[in-house]
């Protein structure tokens, strides 16, 4: 199936001068959700995962779905106040100023195998900073792994050191 065909580009969205990869096609499609989620597992290997963290928001689509496959918990990483216990925060750079990420103190146990999964990987940021966060709590990254990877932005080269995988790259 080629599932490139179901990503749509939308230019000038959420702003003038990008172009959005809108996932919306696929997710809809039974088959293309089907097999994204099969081949987002397959980018694994096999290896053992006890904890998938997903990024609010759109990580939130196939993080549960790939963490129900692999027999592992979801973690959400969340945007700044909606996270109602203790939390860890993690400040990022934008292109014009900064962005902050947060995950329960008590979300991942020292020693977790963790799979990080985001649908888009652009320049890095959200990701090097939930990858920071995983860190700080003493979980051991397995993969980080991407439905998209925006080449062209770098973002692989910011997440230094972890195995990094995406299944369409642009
Ligand atoms: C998008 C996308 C990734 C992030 C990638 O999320 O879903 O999470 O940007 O960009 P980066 O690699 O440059 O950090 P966005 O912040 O637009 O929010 P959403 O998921 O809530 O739509
Ligand atoms: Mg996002």
């Amino acid at each position: 199936m080629d599932l490139r065909s179901l990503i749509r580009d939308v230019p000038d969205f959420p702003k003038e001068g990008v172009i959005f990869k809108d996932i919306t096609l696929l997710l809809q499609n039974s088959d293309a959700l089907k097999e994204t989620t099969n081949a987002l597992i397959k980018l694994l290997n096999g290896q053992k995962i006890d904890k998938v963290v997903g990024m609010e928001s759109r990580g939130f689509i196939f993080g549960p779905m790939l963490a129900n496959r692999l027999n592992a918990g979801f973690v959400p990483i969340r945007k700044p106040g909606k996270l109602p216990s203790t939390t860890l925060s993690e400040t990022y750079d934008l292109e014009y100023g900064t962005d902050t990420l947060e995950i329960h103190i008590d979300a991942i146990e020292k020693g977790d195998k963790v799979l990080i999964h985001d649908d888009v990987l652009a320049t890095g940021g959200t990701a090097n900073a939930a990858c920071k966060l995983i860190e700080r709590l003493g979980g051991e990254i397995v993969q980080c792994n991407f439905l998209i990877e925006l080449t062209f932005l770098n973002g692989s080269s910011k997440i230094n050191g972890y195995p990094t995988q995406s299944l369409l790259k642009y």
